[in-house]
């Protein structure tokens, strides 16, 4: 190898890394790993056997040349080195990076330009299985792929049918066909990648943190622990090793199953392992990062692929992860989707499940670091929020709060009221028709605006309101308007018919040139007339639902101790700032809602189930709170709860903590019984708060 080469090549890689536009890295998922994160990895991954080597998303070759130059400190040998890369000045780089490293070594060096979800890509590179594949899938969310998307998928399944072999093969196309369509590019790449390397091989990979914080990672969750064995986990902890990452990063290897290992589905598996699980602090991710002191990779590598005994290295922590805990982290959640339902038997929805005394103090599907609160004669059923009968989401987009969201200017005056619209419209006051606005709970520092005068900010609901230029649309299409019982639309009063004219022509700041009117998540509004449906234009936001105008909300960002809200008469709109939760089921009403919520059982939980965010916060979304088990309540205590609420002071939270812990401890439990059990609860829920607020 000729290091001046190599090192001129690396310097080239990174202004190469700067020089792209912003917009193609997007887009692409270009943000590389850079020298020390890749070492890492390598160090981790690497065998003496691993001979032949794949990066199928492979960038300019961070990841490819940190695993070349790993087997050269060690024994054995990378007899093939390939990569693929879907831009040519980045696949160039590579290319010409990598033939430097292995110039006069006599290895199969192949770097393709090529899409890695083109099925025709894998066939000429024949191997399609490696004893490493080694990746830091492009992370590239669902908005920005646009129509991509289902070519991934498609090409995806094609991947599948022709690299692999039955029964395996039933498990990638299924979960292949089913991973969520708001998943971003990292799921799929996962799929892909684990699906390239050989039985026994491993796979190394650079992962956003979404693979375990949201709910369409499960895919992802549920192949390494169908097909794979985890073997090393790493965490960066905030701010993290990626400065431009919006969402933490794990370093994952895990070795493949043999195919026989994997047809077995998890319901039938008998015998689970457990893991240490590493998190590096700041301290020790600036050492893997290269800023600060000198770091010692592979000394810090060696550690956590040994026993992990002896002096630890300072700024690691370790947590255990069992297997058995993932597969419980995965089916729990209400209904299983359709994906898990074919590869799973369920002869037994895990929400149902009872706790049986015989097995102790672990009841299956609480979070691990809370089952000791359980103890051996405990006896409780649990279930989700959602067998309550009750549902959880996420409050209101409009795609453009700028323009959908004005501040209150005034008391109404006949059938219009004054508002003030952003800053964006200079702030302009327009009157609008009283009826074409809706109060909606915009930001937390509005919370205490619920119990009072309601919130200050309004959405502009023209879903009855028209330019004047669209009324001969709206005349042309009468007849859908009576067939479909839809009201026909009035113009609107000339101040917001400028306002929505000023809109649909501004650009706006931040938005790269776009008008309102413009924007992808605004556009979604337009619909022509159809013989049944009437037309719609881009200022018309969608009908609202059940999750716009919730019984309950909690901040999906939480600093102190979350606190859930009830969303009493006047009812308003949420924002997406909120998780929201609701029923169809009368019993619940808002404040019954909020009470069950804010128990110290569900405080607890909220705290242990969420993601820990940079900055010490709690992320509360809906996929975090669906998860939540709650020890099943029967009709009584609900009524009972309702009476609870009833008194509205301190002594109501007492008695609801009552009612949510009584089937933990069984009908004859005592006051005191349940009330000591609470306080236990309350107290390790604060330090739990305290904890992640420390970990900043
Ligand atoms: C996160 S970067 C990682 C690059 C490199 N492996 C590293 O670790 O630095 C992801 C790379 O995948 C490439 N990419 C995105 N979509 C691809 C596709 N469909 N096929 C092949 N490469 C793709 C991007 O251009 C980008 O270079």
């Amino acid at each position: 190898m000729h290091c001046d080469d190599i090192t001129q090549l690396r310097a080239e890689a990174r202004a190469l890394e700067q020089t792209l536009p912003i917009a193609r890295r997007k887009a692409l998922g270009q943000f590389f790993t850079g020298p020390r994160i890749s070492r890492l990895l390598a160090h981790l991954a690497f065998r003496e056997d691993t001979g032949r080597v794949l990066d199928p998303m492979a960038g300019t070759g961070d990841l490819i040349e940190a695993a070349y130059a790993v087997a050269n400190e060690r024994p054995g040998r990378i007899r093939q080195l390939h990569a693929v890369e879907i831009d040519a000045s980045v696949a160039e780089l590579c290319r010409r990076r990598l033939e430097v490293l292995t110039r006069g070594a006599g290895t199969d060096l192949r770097v393709l330009c090529a899409d890695a979800f083109d099925a025709a890509t894998f066939s000429l590179l024949a191997e399609k299985d490696y004893d490493l594949v080694i990746a830091n899938p492009p992370y590239v969310r669902y908005q920005t792929m646009g129509d991509r998307g289902e070519a991934v998928r498609a090409g995806l399944l094609e991947a599948a049918s022709s690299v692999l072999k039955r029964p395996v093969r039933n498990i990638w196309a299924t979960l292949a066909n089913g991973y969520s369509g708001l998943a971003d590019l990292s799921v799929p790449s996962c799929l892909l990648c684990g699906m390239l390397v050989r039985p026994g091989g491993r796979l190394a990979l650079v992962l956003p943190a979404t693979w375990r914080t949201r709910n369409y990672g499960k895919v992802v969750r549920y192949l390494f622990l169908r097909a794979y064995h985890i073997e090393t986990v790493v965490e960066d902890s905030p701010p993290g090793w990626f400065p431009d990452a919006l969402v933490g990063t794990h370093l994952v290897v895990a070795r493949r199953l043999s195919d026989e290992a994997a047809a077995v589905p998890l319901s039938d598996r008998r015998e689970w392992i457990e893991s240490d699980w590493v998190k590096l602090d700041r301290l020790a991710a600036t050492h893997a990062t290269g800023a600060g002191q000198k770091p010692n990779i592979g000394r810090l590598a060696s550690w956590i692929l040994g026993s992990k005994s002896g002096s630890r290295p300072e700024g690691t922590t370790l947590r255990t992860v069992s297997d058995q805990d993932e597969w419980d982290a995965i089916r729990a959640g209400g209904r299983p989707p359709a994906w898990l339902r074919v590869l799973e038997a369920f002869p037994q929805s895990p929400s149902t499940q009872r706790v049986k005394p015989s097995r102790g103090p672990d009841p299956g599907w609480l979070p691990h670091a809370l089952r000791d609160v359980i103890k051996p004669n405990m006896r409780a059923g649990f279930c989700t929020l959602e067998d309550l009968g009750l549902r959880v989401g996420q409050g209101l987009r409009t795609g453009c709060n700028r323009f959908f969201y004005v501040q209150r200017a005034g008391e109404p005056s006949g059938e219009l009221t004054p508002v003030t619209t952003s800053t964006a419209f200079e702030s302009r006051i327009v009157l609008v028709p009283t009826a074409a606005l809706r109060a909606v709970l915009h930001r937390q520092t509005e919370l205490a605006t619920l119990a009072s005068h309601g919130p200050p900010t309004l959405v502009l609901d023209l879903r009855a309101w028209v330019l004047p230029e669209d009324m001969d649309t709206v005349n042309a299409a009468l007849p859908a308007y009576e067939r479909s019982g839809l009201t026909v639309p009035q113009e609107m009063p000339a101040g917001l018919a400028n306002h929505v004219r000023a809109a649909a022509l501004a650009s706006l700041p931040g938005t790269a040139h776009s008008t309102v009117a413009d924007l992808s998540a605004v556009r979604t509004n337009v619909r022509a007339a159809g013989p049944n449906s009437p037309p719609r234009f881009w200022y018309m936001l969608p009908d609202f639902g059940a999750r716009h105008a919730p019984e309950a909300l909690v901040p999906r960002i939480n600093h102190d101790t979350p606190r859930t809200y009830a969303n009493t008469d006047p009812k308003v709109l949420v924002d997406a700032n909120f998780s929201t939760f609701w029923s169809d089921d009368a019993r619940w009403s808002p404040d019954v809602l909020a009470a069950l919520l804010n128990s110290t059982w569900c405080r607890l939980l909220v705290e242990t189930m969420g993601a820990k965010l940079g900055g010490g916060a709690l992320k509360l979304e809906a996929s975090h709170l669906r998860q939540i088990p709650i020890p099943s309540l029967g009709g009584d205590a609900l009524e009972a709860m309702k009476t609870a609420v009833r008194s509205a002071d301190a002594s109501s939270v007492v008695l609801v903590d009552r009612l949510v812990l009584k089937p933990l401890l069984g009908r004859s439990a005592s006051h005191a019984e349940l009330d000591a059990l609470a306080a236990v609860l309350r107290n390790r829920a604060a330090r739990a708060r305290d904890g992640r607020r420390r970990s900043v």
